[in-house]
């Protein structure tokens, strides 16, 4: 990694490139990575390659060896059956179901690069499926740390599937996280959350693909949990600005969910340090973190970007959910639906025009999380025989036919 350096978004402080090096050592903020591109950028030059997190390699740290699932290149589909200029960004058509994939293909070619033979991550679930995956891919070993009982099964599933080692913490991800960074500072385990700036060298991709394909939105809607996505997109956009690649650049909107929301309250009381949240609820448990890591560079990247940060409910999460899921025909996870809640709570406040072109990005696949016991209680209809079914199925096609 000659050709990259590491700086505190902070305090400024600066140092070249060391993949061992994640925490600025004067303010304890997460470092930024400064790649310096390798060889002449176009969108004529890219648009020749596969849609996908790789194609944009010259602005990517450049590892020897890359260990790839074919991450990225994933859906934008114009939701104008809820709103005239929306689009969501499909991000469960990663190979693991999840953005995660973006960073993972860059942070497991990395840990390959530093020499590490262990991955590890704390996780609110889809980390640990990704990490899990390229660790396999890669033939690495992986230790994943979850808060217990509070990880959504399909999540779990992937995890032990690829054989990553479970270790469950009692409390929330951010015991899970304080666990991982002190087991990382003994450089037995290569630490690939998103503390690790060159993990979110791969999920500023995000950004890449938008303008690359429609140009560039008003705004950008992302669900915000550790922060660290926020913040990358933003990384993306500012670079493609730097580059002359693009002319202006959206305005990001960070949603959280109520009861897990410190940037939200950060940011809405104007305070300059972050405000944790010390028992974090929610439905969507992606994003239930009360001390997100990248706070300072997600503020950063809002107040930059003319942004906002909004808060929904729960009941607002799983109305948008079922809202995406009947209306645009895409199934997303809970904390995926909430940039839609966010977004048309905006809209109803008067606050996003909604003639505004708008991304949503879906974070993550629905089945990760199926909560079927509820569904299957209130939306279906028993039939004890073959006959029954079929006068049910009459009465229902009648009754949708009206
Ligand atoms: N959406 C989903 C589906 C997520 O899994 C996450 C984070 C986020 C949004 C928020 O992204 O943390 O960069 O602000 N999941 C992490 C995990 C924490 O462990 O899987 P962020």
């Amino acid at each position: 990694m000659e050709d990259a350096e590491l700086v505190c978004p902070r305090c400024g402080y600066r140092r070249k490139a060391d993949l061992w090096s994640w925490i600025c050592p004067r303010c304890g903020t997460p470092l930024q990575v400064e790649v310096s591109p390798k060889g002449s950028i176009s969108w004529d030059k890219w648009r020749r390659r596969k849609l996908g997190v790789w194609r944009y390699r010259e602005l990517l740290p450049r590892p020897r060896r890359i260990v790839s699932l074919g991450e990225g290149g994933t859906p934008l589909v114009k939701a104008d059956s809820i709103s005239r200029s929306l689009w969501v960004k499909f991000e469960g058509a990663n190979p693991t179901g999840s953005f995660k994939d973006r960073g993972m293909t860059v942070g497991v070619s990395l840990a390959l690069e530093a020499g590490a033979r262990i991955v590890g991550a704390a996780s609110t679930g889809n980390t640990s499926a990704s990490l899990a995956a390229y660790a396999s891919r890669a033939g690495l070993a992986s230790i994943v740390v979850l808060p217990q009982g509070k990880v959504a099964p399909g999540k779990l599933f992937q995890a032990i599937l690829h054989g990553a080692k479970i270790v469950e913490i009692e409390g929330s991800f951010d015991n899970a996280l304080d666990a991982l960074v002190k087991a990382a500072e003994h450089r037995i385990v290569y630490p690939l959350n998103s503390y690790n700036p060159w993990r979110l060298e791969g999920q500023k991709t995000i950004a890449y693909e938008i303008a690359d394909e429609i140009g560039v939105p008003d705004y950008v809607v992302a669900p915000v949990g550790n922060a660290g996505n926020i913040s990358a997109i933003w990384k993306g956009f500012k670079e493609l600005l730097e580059h002359g690649l693009i002319d202006g650049a959206p305005r990001l909107i960070g949603v959280q969910a109520e009861g897990a929301s410190p940037l939200y309250r950060t940011w809405s009381t104007g305070s300059e340090n972050l405000q944790p949240v010390a028992e974090p609820e929610t439905v969507a448990t992606a994003i239930r973190i009360g001390r997100p890591v990248n706070w300072f560079k997600a503020l950063k990247a809002v107040h930059e970007s003319k942004g906002f940060l909004e808060a929904v409910s729960d009941k607002d999460i799983l109305e948008a959910q079922k809202l995406i899921a009947r209306r645009i025909g895409l199934g997303v996870e809970p904390a995926s639906a909430a940039p839609l809640a966010g977004y048309l709570k905006l809209v109803e406040k008067g606050v996003i025009d909604k003639n505004s072109r708008v991304v949503l990005v879906a974070t993550g696949h629905a089945l990760k999380d199926p909560g079927i016991a509820d569904l299957v209680d209130s939306e279906s209809i028993r039939a004890g025989s073959v006959d029954e079914a079929v006068e049910i199925i009459s009465s229902l096609a009648r009754s949708l036919d009206e």
